[in-house]
């Protein structure tokens, strides 16, 4: 091939090229400030708190946690490490419990959230609460509402017969002991150290319930 030839080819091919490049770009940006333009920010969701029903619009990315803190403003539910590693923001959903700070609130539409606030309240305690309270089963208190809500949750996880890594016998019922709450337990994080204090009162109430 000529090398007049040869250059001509290679101008043609970087023009090409470039214009490949800039209409893929092109192409890009309009799909991208298309799905931009469809994708929805917000959502419209019901959850039943406490018994209560709330129809609210939240940004998709807010977690269970600050959608009952900061839009329900239901502050009983403690935001600890917001990783999923303490168990402060415990909460009941559907009668299981969950790390609030680790599921968003948009999966819950339609669920029934129970909060520290829905076990309780001064003048007519659960059972559970009182107990913390007579067993000095906390100090600071930051921790307590998640320490409770596991509490209520562990002792229906154990009558349901749900076992736990320390269960031993998987064909007999589960029972309550303090191996068995301070393994379920484990997830729920006291910095001021009231484990002790904490197991009494889940005993008690176990037995209570028994
Ligand atoms: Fe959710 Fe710590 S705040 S586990
Ligand atoms: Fe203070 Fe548990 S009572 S962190």
């Amino acid at each position: 091939m000529h090398t007049d030839q040869l250059e001509i080819s290679r101008r043609d091919l970087l023009i090409s090229s470039a214009a490949a490049v800039a209409v893929t770009g092109a192409a890009t940006a309009a799909a991208a400030q298309t799905a931009g333009e469809e994708m929805a920010l917000t959502s419209k969701l019901s959850l039943t708190v406490n018994g209560k029903s709330h129809a609210i619009e939240i940004d998709n990315r807010t977690t269970l946690l600050d959608a009952l803190r900061e839009h329900l403003h239901l502050t009983g539910t403690k935001k600890g490490c917001d990783h999923g590693q303490c168990g402060a923001c415990t909460v009941m959903v559907d009668g299981r419990r969950i790390n609030s700070c680790l599921t968003l609130a948009v999966m819950h539409d339609g669920d029934q959230v129970t909060t520290i606030e829905g076990l309780g309240q001064p003048g007519d305690l659960h059972p559970m609460q009182a107990a913390f309270v007579k067993h000095d089963g906390f100090q600071c208190g930051y921790c307590t509402p998640g320490q409770i809500c596991s509490s209520v949750a562990v002792l229906e996880e154990i009558k349901a017969n749900i076992p736990s890594h320390v269960t031993g016998d998987l064909t007999a019922p589960a029972q309550v002991t303090p191996a068995e709450i301070r393994e379920r337990m484990s997830g729920n994080i006291c910095r001021c150290g009231a484990y002790s204090n904490i197991l009494d009162a889940i005993v008690e109430v176990a037995g209570t319930r028994a």
